[in-house]
C-alpha cells in the first residue's frame, strides 16, 4: 500500500477508506441491509491486512453497533497506532432534548460514547457529519477545539454542507486560534458533481483532505441501471440521490469496464481518484470482491479519452445528500 498526506498535514493515510455503515446490527437504527458482526470482521481484518489503514464510522450507524463491531475488530486485526480511525457526531441518538446536533453539550457527551463504543481512548478524525444551523458554529468549533485539547480527537473533519459553511467554519476557527477542519467528507462521485463547484475548489484552496462518501453511488455505478439489490430496494436515504438522467452515465461507466475487461468499480472509483483534490474514496464493501476491487482501482489510471467520456453525459443537478 502507498500512503498520502491527509490534505496539509502529516498524516498518513491509504488512498481507500473502508466506509464502515455497512457493519451494524441490522435491527438496529434505519439500515436494515448491514452485516451483523460476524459478517463485518472478514472485511475489517481484510482491509487492515492490504494496508488501509483509514475507517470510517459514525455514532449514528445501526444505533452505536457499527462503532462496537468496528472497534473490537480493529482491536484485534490491527496495531492502534497505525490505524486512523474516524466517526462522526450530529445525528440523533436518543429521543428527547439534546440527543442529537452540535451542542457543546452534545459533542462533549457523544465523543465520550463513541470512545466507548469504540474501545478507544483517542479518534484520529471526529466530524461533524452535517452543519447545525440551530447552534452556533462558535460554539460547535470551541467544543470541538477542547475534545482535540482532551487528547479524545486528533484532528476534527466536517461532511456534507454548503460550502459557505465550511469556509465560514475555517474562518471563525483561525479567528479564534481553534482547532481548523482538515477534511470534508462530501457525496461525489459520477453522478453527482455538484462539489466541482464551491467545495473542491475550497477544500484545494485551503489544503482540506476530501474523502467522498458513496463513490460508486451505492452500487448505482456498478450494475446496469434496472438492477437492484437487497441493499438498493431498502436503502431509504439512497432512492433520493439518483435520477433517470444518470442512466447514460452508467452506461458510459459499463462501456470503458467492458473494453477494458475490468469490474465497472473500478472503473467508477479509478475516475474518483483522478479528480483534483480527492483524497481517498470512502467504499462500502459487503461482498469479498467489493474491497477487491477496490483496491485494484488503485492501480488504474484512465485515458484522457475515457475521461471526457465518462465526464461527457453530465448535466447539473440539484443539491442532493445534504439532508
Ligand atoms: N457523511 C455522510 O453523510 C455519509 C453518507 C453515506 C456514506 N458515508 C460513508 O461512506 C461509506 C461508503 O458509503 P456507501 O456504502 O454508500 O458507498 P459506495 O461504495 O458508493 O456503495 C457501496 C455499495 O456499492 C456496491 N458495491 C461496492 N463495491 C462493489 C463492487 N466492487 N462491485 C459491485 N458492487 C459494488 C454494493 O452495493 P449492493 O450491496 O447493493 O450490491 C455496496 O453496498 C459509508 O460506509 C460511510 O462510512 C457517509
Amino acid at each position: 500500500m502507498r500512503y498520502v498526506k491527509l490534505g496539509s498535514t502529516g498524516l498518513d493515510v491509504s488512498p481507500l477508506v473502508l466506509g464502515c455503515m455497512s457493519y451494524g446490527k441490522p435491527h438496529r437504527g434505519n439500515h436494515t441491509w448491514t452485516l451483523d458482526e460476524e459478517e463485518s470482521r472478514p472485511f475489517i481484518r481484510r482491509a487492515v491486512e492490504a494496508g488501509v489503514n483509514f475507517f470510517d464510522t459514525a455514532n449514528v450507524y445501526s444505533d452505536g453497533t457499527s462503532e462496537e463491531i468496528v472497534g473490537r475488530a480493529l482491536g484485534d486485526f490491527a496495531r492502534r497506532d497505525e490505524i486512523v480511525l474516524a466517526t462522526k457526531v450530529h445525528g440523533r441518538m436518543r429521543p428527547g432534548p439534546n440527543g442529537g446536533g452540535l451542542s457543546r453539550k452534545a459533542i462533549l457527551t457523544e465523543i465520550n460514547h463513541s470512545l466507548r463504543r469504540l474501545g478507544t481512548d483517542y479518534v484520529d478524525l471526529y466530524q461533524i457529519h452535517r452543519w447545525d444551523p440551530h447552534t452556533p458554529i462558535e460554539e460547535t468549533l470551541e467544543a470541538l477545539h477542547d475534545v482535540v485539547k482532551a487528547g479524545k480527537a486528533r484532528y476534527i473533519g466536517a461532511s456534507s454542507m454548503y460550502a459557505w459553511q465550511f469556509s465560514k467554519a475555517l474562518h471563525v476557527a483561525e479567528r479564534h486560534g481553534w482547532t481548523r477542519f482538515t477534511t470534508m467528507q462530501n457525496h461525489y462521485n459520477l453522478l453527482y458533481r455538484e462539489e466541482e463547484r464551491e467545495m473542491m475548489p475550497l477544500c484545494m484552496d485551503e489544503g482540506i483532505g476530501v474523502i467522498p462518501w458513496s463513490p460508486l453511488a451505492r452500487g448505482k455505478l456498478t450494475r446496469d441501471w434496472d438492477e437492484s439489490s437487497t441493499r438498493s430496494e431498502t436503502d431509504e436515504f439512497g432512492k433520493t440521490l439518483y435520477k433517470d438522467e444518470d442512466r447514460v452515465i452508467v452506461e458510459r461507466v459499463a462501456e470503458i469496464a467492458a473494453e477494458r475487461g475490468i469490474p465497472r468499480a473500478q472503473v467508477a472509483l479509478a475516475w474518483l481518484a483522478q479528480q483534483p483534490g480527492v483524497t481517498a474514496p470512502i467504499v462500502g464493501a459487503t461482498k469479498a470482491h467489493h474491497l477487491d476491487d477496490a483496491l485494484a482501482a488503485l492501480d488504474v489510471r484512465l485515458t484522457e479519452d475515457e475521461l471526457k467520456r465518462l465526464d461527457e453525459p453530465y448535466t447539473p443537478r440539484a443539491v442532493a445528500g445534504f439532508a
